[in-house]
């Protein structure tokens, strides 16, 4: 069978670009439904994208190649969208947009867009191999238990990462990137929890604050939470992205006030309590406990001069951690790195030696930050791609 686009991947990224790729658009994906990523997203809420939503908020490479297609389909063109399908949403915090009432309804309104524009979908579809034709490419392919082949002119990528295999994630788009002389940037999960040998801080399990956390230029103000194996919360998935193993991590627990003064007001009103009894009405009363141990903190606050407070706020505004792994693609939200965007058209997404073949959506080397930035991606790339076919 002919048809003018095959799109490899019915996420956010293909079914996007199905709507906007003209006539004759066959959409195929191994799954039993589409847009899976999306229904589970944000506790099911999905946070579609953020109002902030800019070059600055992706990693890649190649800093600059996000910008055309970000500029071109931006979140206020997605908000329209959602606003036609009468799709009711809020601002969560930090300009991130979520459904009022469910992540299905993003999936539903790409559906029905999708068969507005006549596009034709098959799930449950084997792609067994993929080859140039003369005049596009042909596709060996397994659906409804029968093996076919398929054929187009234009060749949408767009299966995703290998965050979450559980769900279905392949490494599909590398494979395909390599066969046709593209490179592949390394690839390693991100938006993931970090892991600490020994159960480190297994007794401070469940413990949140406020923090600020850096590593490698990059700074995140949010929530931290502890876990039986590590760290995780949205500053550490962050982070996660920024760091690499044998890094550190630096922690300030003080992101908003300065604790040096706290203290030496603490030590002049109060000067006889014990210093780890003031530090648990500063901090989580578990974790300064914790900290009081391992800093060996001992003595009343009278005891403590200037020098040694300042020492310790050295110590609670830049806690330095090194993680030893992370939690891996079996959790990561994302998969960072991919397609080299060398070799693509950050106009069209196509590959600049191989005309005719896109790659969209996760599987290009552009990964956003936690907060709508990655479905936001997805919709631009997949729209960059769909209206220049
Ligand atoms: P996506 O992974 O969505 O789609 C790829 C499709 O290709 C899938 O349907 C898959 O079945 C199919 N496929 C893969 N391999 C195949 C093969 N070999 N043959 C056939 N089909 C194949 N982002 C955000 O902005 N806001 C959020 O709230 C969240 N929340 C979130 C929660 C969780 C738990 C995860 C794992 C991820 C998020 N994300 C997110 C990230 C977001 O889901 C992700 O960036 C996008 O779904 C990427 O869209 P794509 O279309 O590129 O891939």
């Amino acid at each position: 069978m002919q048809f003018e686009t095959i799109i490899l991947g019915a996420g956010a990224a293909g079914m996007m670009c199905a709507i906007h790729a003209g006539r004759d658009v066959l959409v195929l994906d191994h799954a039993k439904a589409p847009g899976e990523k999306i229904r589970i997203s944000g506790g099911g809420r999905c946070n579609f994208t953020n109002m902030h939503a800019g070059p600055g908020n992706f990693l890649s490479a190649n800093p600059h190649f996000a910008k055309s297609a970000l500029a071109r389909y931006t979140q206020w063109d997605f908000l329209d969208l959602i606003g036609k399908h009468g799709i009711a949403w809020h601002e969560k915090t930090l300009g991130q947009l979520f459904c009022d009432d469910s992540a299905k309804q993003i999936v539903a309104m790409l559906l029905d867009e999708m068969a507005k524009a006549g596009a034709t979908m098959w799930l449950r579809t084997a792609i067994t191999s993929v080859e140039k034709s003369e005049d596009g490419f042909r596709l060996q392919i397994e659906s409804e238990g029968k093996r076919k082949t398929v054929t187009c002119r234009n060749l949408v990528v767009a299966t995703g990462g290998k965050s979450i295999p559980k769900m279905g994630a392949t490494g599909l788009a590398y494979d395909i990137a390599r066969q046709f002389g593209l490179s592949i940037t390394e690839t390693r999960p991100g938006l993931v929890p970090l892991t600490f040998p020994d159960g480190r801080f297994s007794g401070l399990s469940g413990v949140s604050l406020p923090v600020r956390v850096i590593c490698n230029g990059a700074s995140f103000d949010e929530a931290m939470l502890f876990t039986h194996r590590g760290l995780s919360g949205p500053a550490i998935l962050q982070i996660s992205s920024y760091w690499r193993e044998g890094d550190a991590i630096r922690i300030n627990l003080f992101p908003n006030s300065d604790p040096f003064e706290a203290l030496r007001t603490q030590r002049q009103q109060a000067g006889r309590k014990n210093l780890s009894t003031v530090l648990a009405q500063m901090l989580p009363s578990r974790l300064a406990d914790y900290l009081a141990g391992e800093w060996k903190l001992n003595g009343n606050l009278a005891d403590q001069g200037d020098a040694a407070l300042t020492a310790l706020c050295d110590r609670l505004t830049g806690w330095d951690l090194v993680p030893t792994g992370s939690e891996g693609y079996r959790t990561a939200e994302v998969t960072l790195g991919g397609v080299d965007t060398d070799g693509l058209s950050s106009k069209t997404m196509m590959a600049k030696d191989v005309p005719g073949l896109y790659f969209i959506g996760e599987c290009v080397d552009v990964t956003g930050w936690l907060g709508g930035y990655n479905f936001q991606w997805a919709w631009s790339s997949g729209f960059a791609a769909g209206t220049s076919i």
